[in-house]
């Protein structure tokens, strides 16, 4: 099993970058090849994908996919889809396939399925109760991110009368205020947590117990229940209505399992399973389509070039559907815990840079935020899009504002404007340049634009249960992809343990002022905040 830079295609495309890559314009590139879009838009299931905006050319291409068969990228996909432990610091096979694929087709299937007929039974069965107006999901990351984006995203399909809440901090901001406008009789609490142990979801289950009791609510098993692996630690603390999953779904990687309850609840269970019918065609894009068609595969390459070759230290999503708000806080966890690692699989310190921070708002309100740094700023960070075709509403008039919005964006991040360009329309300025006491030469330096900033745009016909499980298994997909030409473990996260065993530490010092044996800075904070 060979790492990216052990590969004769590393070197290779190490000497095709310095000479071809790192110049690459895409205008000229455009202007060469008519063909240009054709060649580098792909169809996937749910899917379709324009890559032609990025700096790449059929070499750049050519040598990714020698790098991703150096690296055995197949076999490891193939062993990840057949059971095999891809996940070895912990153990486990990485199994969240099996969690969306019809009746027996994948592996644990019976289990897989008796525990989502149930899940979705239990779903319909809250969805039909008017008595239940609110229903409150704890949990924090994977708990947590996937179920809120998802729900977000598919609110045309969620009922009006039923509310579907997020509390997911520690910090009690967030659910005292939520609890103030509840009632116990009409409200159900989902206590999500692969583990049942994590602070943060126990420390707010406890408080919403609490609540529910001292509000007069009767029959606490009515109005709790967990999805969890751990059904021991949910019946210890009081639930009996559970729906398990298994220790092979990784948290960032739970939205399909019954961490999925708080959406299945929402949009009902025919539309859950089309949501996994969609990630299904997904995976079966992934498992069975050849590399230079699989877009997965091809979105992962890219990142692999963008972080390593031009050295691009981030990437931005920007969803131009208001739904998907939440996609860019879901996939900074779904990258950054998978890929964000220093050592590779034989614990070999990395000599190469891995995942990009990934980060975003929706647009249009992006381009009234941050967008001017990505298309002036001394940083290139290539900008992902997704557009939706058509809404779910009928205000077709602002649904092309917002598509207008989008193309224009990528437009004017690939053709850029000169400082000629800027200084001639200068000329048509109601006010001359001359009486803003300004030379004309430096205000067309500050109004021109580089271009050739590279963007990758994302079309989906609807935003629909399916084509949304499809955009998230493509995005889960391509994370597995670098994470492999990284040689790096994607389904750990040992790097969030130091932090969790230094606050348990530190909670019985808060309370007492004991400092001794503090560094200074943490001592003076402590003694601060106690004040
Ligand atoms: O702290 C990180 C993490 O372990 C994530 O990987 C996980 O999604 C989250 O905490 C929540 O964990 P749990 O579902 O066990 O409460």
């Amino acid at each position: 099993m060979k790492r990216c830079d052990q590969t004769a295609a590393w070197a290779a495309l190490k000497g095709h970058f310095e000479a071809h890559g790192r110049q690459l314009d895409l205008r000229e590139a455009f202007d060469r090849d008519p063909r240009r879009f054709k060649t580098w838009s792909f169809d996937s299931p749910g899917v379709f994908a324009d890559l032609s905006k990025n700096l790449i050319d059929a070499a750049t291409l050519r040598f990714l996919l020698d790098m991703a068969q150096e690296c055995e990228l197949a076999k490891r996909r193939d062993a990840m889809f057949s059971g095999e432990i891809s996940n070895p610091t912990e153990g486990r096979a990485v199994l969240h396939t099996a969690l969306r694929a019809p009746r027996g087709t994948a592996l644990h299937s019976e289990e897989v399925h008796s525990v989502l007929d149930a899940m979705l039974a239990f779903a319909d069965q809250v969805r039909a109760k008017p008595e239940i107006t609110d229903i409150v999901n704890i949990g924090i990351g994977g708990s947590d991110l996937g179920p809120q984006m998802a729900v977000l995203a598919l609110q045309a399909y969620g009922q009006a009368q039923q509310r579907v809440h997020f509390v997911s901090n520690v910090d009690a901001h967030d659910i005292v205020p939520l609890l103030q406008q509840l009632r116990p009789a009409s409200t159900l609490f989902i206590i999500a947590s692969k583990t049942f142990t994590t602070q943060e979801t126990m420390a707010n289950a406890h408080v919403a117990r609490d609540w529910f009791m001292s509000q007069g609510g009767q029959d606490t098993q009515q109005h709790f229940v967990a999805t969890t692996t751990n059904v021991q630690a949910a019946a210890d603390f009081g639930i009996s209505t559970t729906f398990g999953f298994w220790d092979w779904v990784g948290g960032r990687f739970s939205l399909w399992s019954a961490i999925g309850l708080p959406l299945a609840i929402s949009i009902g269970s025919k539309n859950f399973r089309q949501f996994l019918a969609g990630a299904h065609a997904m995976d079966l894009h992934f498992a069975h389509t050849p590399p230079s068609i699989n877009l997965p595969v091809l979105l992962g390459l890219l990142d692999v070039w963008y972080r390593n070759f031009h050295g691009f230290t981030s990437r931005s999503v920007a969803p131009y559907h208001q739904g998907l708000r939440r996609l860019p806080a879901y996939l900074q966890q779904l990258e950054m815990e998978s890929n964000g690692k220093r050592v590779d699989l034989r614990g070999a310190t990395l000599p190469y840079a891995t995942s990009p921070v990934v980060w975003g708002e929706p647009g249009t309100n992006a381009q009234h935020a941050y967008f001017q740094m990505l298309h002036q700023g001394t940083d290139v960070i290539p900008v992902e899009f997704i557009a939706i075709k058509t809404p779910s509403h009928t205000l077709s008039e602002q649904h092309q504002m917002l598509l207008a919005n989008c193309l224009a964006q990528s437009q004017a991040l690939m053709l850029g404007k000169t400082a000629a360009q800027a200084a001639a329309e200068a000329t048509t300025d109601p006010q001359p340049t001359a009486a803003k006491g300004l030379d004309a030469a430096v205000l067309s330096r500050h109004r021109s634009f580089p271009g050739n900033r590279p963007s990758t745009t994302l079309v989906l016909d609807a935003l629909t249960p399916h084509s949304l499980g499809a955009l998230i298994a493509l995005y889960e997909h391509r994370v597995f992809t670098s994470g492999v030409l990284w040689g790096i473990n994607s389904f750990d996260q040992w790097g969030v343990e130091l932090g969790k065993a230094l606050c348990n530490a530190l909670l019985p010092r808060l309370q007492s002022g004991d400092t001794e044996g503090l560094d200074s800075s943490t001592a003076g904070l402590l003694n601060r905040l106690r004040a």
